[in-house]
């Protein structure tokens, strides 16, 4: 099914899905600096662009307590406030630094419920131009084994060109 995307209606595969929505998050941003606007932009436009996007958003560097998370702007039921480096999927991504597919959530070790209808999850490491990491973006599905490595993909290269630039 073909889902409605502001005027525009995305059609393709998976893939060419994410390509259509990655120029347009890239030409809704130009000229806006400002890193909340981003992110809720990105987590808003990615979120109506597939159906198995059940909690859409980001995880913040929290500036204020070293080895915290904190959440920032999101779509979605209502989402955990704070998550420790080291914790769940969120903050396992935070501290390796590395893209997490979880493809079963019951089969992760501590993996935080925010909503327990969540079945596959892929958190990816956001960083900024000097490649400091400022977040972690994180996609909840209430489908298992929602993502594969095309989200990781698309999903890495949004987030690096979007907040790493
Ligand atoms: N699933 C995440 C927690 C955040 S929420 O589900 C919105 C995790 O285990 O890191």
């Amino acid at each position: 099914m073909a889902e409605a995307f502001n005027d525009k209606t995305l059609t393709g595969g998976k893939a060419d899905r994410y390509a259509e929505v990655a120029a347009e998050i890239a030409s809704v941003l130009e000229g806006e600096p400002d890193l909340t606007a981003r992110m809720a932009t990105v987590a808003a436009m990615l979120a109506q662009s597939f159906d198995a996007f059940f909690w859409t958003g980001f995880y913040v560097v929290d500036p204020g307590k070293a080895g915290g998370l904190v959440v920032g702007p999101y779509q979605g039921t209502l989402g955990c406030l704070r998550i420790a480096f080291g914790r769940g999927v969120c903050g396992t991504a935070a501290a390796t630094r590395r893209t997490q597919v979880v493809p079963d959530v019951e089969a992760f070790p501590g993996h935080i419920a925010c909503d327990g209808r969540t079945r596959s999850e892929i958190v990816v490491p956001v960083s900024d131009a000097e490649g400091r990491l400022i977040a972690v973006l994180d996609v909840d599905s209430d489908r298992p084994a929602a993502f594969d490595e095309i989200d990781a993909q698309w999903l890495e290269r949004i987030v690096q060109a979007v907040f790493g630039r």
